[in-house]
Order: C-alpha cells, then structure tokens, then sequence
C-alpha cells in the first residue's frame, strides 16, 4: 500500500499561539486537518467566550481561505471560572472544551487551577452543559521527579475527579507514559486520550543521549521506550477512546536554543505523516484513519469530515527551519526526513 486514502482528520491538541505568528503556523494544520482543539495558554489566557471568540476571528483572519479548517475554541480554567461563564461558552456555539492546567505544570500555566476542588462548581455545569474538560495531567509539586509527574497525577488527581464529577467528559491530554495507557483502559467510556507524534516515534534518549536536544523537549516530558511501546500499541489498538492530538507548540528558534528553553515540539508542518510513519512501522496503516480521523470526532459528538486526504509512501526533506515571524522556527525532524507525504492538500503557506 503505497498510498493511503483516509477520511480528513482532526488534530484534538494544538497550540497555534497568537499574533504574527498566526500566519506562520495556522496554514501547517489547515493544509492537514479539518479541525482543531485550539489551546487556550496565551498571554494573557483564554478565560471568557468573549475571548475564545476573538482568538478565533484572529485564527480565522490567517487561515487559507480554500481550506475550510474549523478552529475549536477552549476555554482556560482557573480558580475563578464561574458556572455563568460555563454556560456562555457551551451556548456559543464556538467553544467545545474547557482546559485544566494545573498552576506551574507548563508553558503559560501560572494562572492554572491550584486546587481541584476550587473549580467543583465550573465542573458541574460543564458536565450539566456537556462540555468536555481537556486535561494536562502532571503533578506540579516542585519536589517530584518530572518523570514521575504524569503517574502520580493519575490516581492522586483523575481519579477522585471523575469520581466526584460521574457526567463529566474528560479527554487526558498527551499520554507519555504505560500507566496512563493502563489508567484510560481501566476508566469510564467518558474518559478519552490524545496521543502525540513525538511520544509514539521518541523516547527520553532522543532528548538527552549523546548531547541534549532542546527541540525534543516538550511536556510531559519523553519517557522511556517501554513507555514508547505501550502508546504505539494503544494507538494502533482501534481502542476508540485513543486519538490523534498533535500538541504542536511553536516557540521560536532563540527560545529553545536557550539555557532555560520553552517546552513545546512543532509538529504541524508533518504531522499527519509522522502519525503514517508511525502505524506503517508497526503495520497498522489500516487502522490510521479510525485514530487520527474517527474516534476523536465520535468522542466530541462532533460529525466526522466529509472529504479526504491522500498520502503517498514518499521520502520528503524537511527544511532545516521555517520563518516565524520576525524569528524563525525548528520543526520536529527538521533537517531530516518523512518517509510519507501528503499528495493532495490545500496550498501551503
Ligand atoms: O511541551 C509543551 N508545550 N507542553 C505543554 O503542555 C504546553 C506546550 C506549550 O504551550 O508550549
Ligand atoms: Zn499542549
């Protein structure tokens, strides 16, 4: 099978920040994806629909026209979201989740949820309302191992939470490690998963042997390769609350190459054919198109794409950099190459 057809998919996480940038970065995923699960840590974060709407109009304004890509807005849970604010954004129309981050965990967190218990209420009327809450699931306690944060979030947080929110929808963003397999396995049909293209295809070697690799560092942070194993194995299962969200995270070149540099990997301008390379190394391409097409959709209540993209089994180069802006931007791979392309695709930026 040299080309593969396949329903066009979504990507379930993504970042696509703001600003100049916007054009730089929106047409990568346009030219892919038909939707997106737009992130809301900017500065200062997407905390109202009123915000969420004009980030959208402003992801909008540089997306390809011909495209017809649909950003999905969420909103940025803090300490303070209120159940009103809840029921704006599930009656706007535009905006399809709610983000926890917990305070400190990552990039733009700092105004995050310090106590589960603070957001009981915004909780409840999202399950009321049936808006979904997308979660960065890592520990935050400055004294724990940052390779043990996402396994102990798992069943000193999730668990209680969805214990004391039974109608809530929750999607685990991210999964790195074979715990957080196990724990979505074992939990409720409401409970879904996002996988990204650099935890199935890396693990913590690629960021730290033979010299450290700033561009391969993201959070969660990589983890081992039995970790690596079981996230390919859950995302080639056909396990329908397992589906593609990229977290594609562009910082800027100097802010990676840097003594204290951003967490975040750009995997936007390949994405879909890192996820190709993935399920053909473990000869699954069949099983592509439920993953990065089907089971997101079904789990957002969402209708699945009507059209299709096509990719070929196809060795591409990828550039060095990209422009950002006034800076420029490291892609995952970059200097590299994917051994599939995409054969037919809306114009590139
Ligand atoms: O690596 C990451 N980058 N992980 C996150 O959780 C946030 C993201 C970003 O916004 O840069
Ligand atoms: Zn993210």
């Amino acid at each position: 099978m040299d080309t593969l057809t396949l329903t066009r998919p979504d990507d379930w996480h993504l970042h696509l920040r703001d600003g100049p940038v916007l054009e730089h970065v929106v047409p990568w995923s346009a030219e892919r994806f038909g939707r997106a699960i737009v992130m809301p840590n900017l500065i200062p974060p997407v905390v109202t629909t009123e915000q969420a709407r004009a980030y959208r109009d402003r992801i909008l304004a540089a997306t390809p026209a011909d495209s017809g890509f649909q950003p999905l807005m969420t909103l940025y849970l803090t300490d303070n979201t209120t159940p009103a604010e809840i029921e704006r954004a599930a009656a706007c129309g535009w905006v399809h989740a709610v983000k926890l981050y917990p305070a400190g965990a990552t990039t733009n967190s700092d105004s995050g949820v310090t106590d589960i218990a603070r957001c009981a209420d915004a909780l409840d009327a999202m399950a009321e309302q049936g808006l979904g809450l997308c979660i960065h699931g890592e520990v935050t306690r400055p004294e724990t191992d940052i390779f043990d944060r996402e396994k102990l979030f798992l069943h000193e947080r999730l668990a209680p939470l969805l214990e004391r929110h039974p109608r809530l929808r929750v999607v685990l963003e991210h999964l790195t490690t074979a715990d957080a397999v196990d724990f979505v396995r074992q939990g409720p049909e409401r409970l879904g998963a996002t996988i990204t293209p650099q935890h199935l295809l890396l693990n913590r070697n690629a960021l730290l042997a033979g010299g450290i690799r700033p561009h391969h560092y993201c959070l969660p942070i990589l983890k081992r390769e039995r970790d690596r194993e079981a996230l390919v194995e859950a995302a080639v299962s056909g396990h329908p609350r397992f589906f593609l969200g990229t977290d594609s995270a562009p910082h800027a070149r100097g802010a990676k190459e840097s003594a204290c540099g951003c967490a975040g990997v750009f995997s936007a301008p390949l994405a879909i054919e890192l996820y190709a390379e993935v399920f053909d190394e473990a000869g699954a391409l069949a099983r592509l198109e439920e993953f990065a097409a089907l089971h997101g959709a079904d789990f957002y209540g969402l209708p699945r794409n009507p059209d299709t993209i096509t990719l070929e089994r196809a060795p591409r180069s990828v550039p060095d950099q990209l422009p950002y802006a006034t800076e420029t931007i490291i892609p995952m791979r970059a200097g590299g190459t994917v051994a599939w392309r995409l054969k037919s695709a809306n114009p590139a930026p």
